[in-house]
């Protein structure tokens, strides 16, 4: 992947980039960046709370993370993907396939501008359905209370 990331910065019209990191811990300075990219990407990493706040941390005010992910679906194919996301974890590369992304986003203090189902749940598949979202650091203070805050805890 790294290979073809390589040929296609060679091949772009604009300067661009490759720094080497994981999710929770991005290589780029504090408020540095405009837009965040995820694709297909969240459910495979290992501490996605962690993940979100180093995107929170990077983005400018007022940036965008764009993302693109499989997530939980209702129901049956919830509970069927609950069942088999230890299995799926272990021959996909780590990639659970019932998390709640959306959700997450939330929790972790972003505001959803637009949600969109890109793959409905179709025929049975494990990371189905694909939801393409856009988001947006929530302003400080405006952060839902989990909690777990210890006392005195300022929410950010
Ligand atoms: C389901 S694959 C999708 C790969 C690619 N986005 C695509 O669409 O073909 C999940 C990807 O997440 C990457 N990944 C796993 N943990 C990560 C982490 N902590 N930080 C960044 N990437 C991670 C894996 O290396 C893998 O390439």
């Amino acid at each position: 992947m790294r290979r073809q990331l390589v040929h296609a910065v060679d091949a772009a019209p604009v300067s661009a980039q490759i720094a080497a990191g994981v999710a929770e811990q991005l290589p780029v300075d504090d408020h540095s960046v405009d837009i965040v990219v995820c694709f297909l990407v969240l459910c495979s990493v290992r501490d996605v709370p962690r993940a979100l706040s180093e995107i929170r941390r990077v983005l400018r005010p007022g940036g965008r993370l764009v993302l693109a992910e499989h997530v939980r679906g209702t129901g049956l194919r919830a509970l069927a993907q609950s069942a088999i996301s230890p299995l799926n974890r272990h021959f996909a590369g780590g990639c659970r396939s019932d998390r709640r992304t959306v959700e997450a986003l939330d929790i972790a203090g972003f505001e959803i501008m637009a949600l969109e189902e890109i793959a409905g749940p179709g025929r049975f598949s494990p990371t189905a359905p694909v939801v393409a979202c856009t988001a947006t650091p929530r302003l400080t203070g405006q952060l839902p209370a989990t909690g777990h805050e210890a006392p005195g805890t300022m929410l950010r």
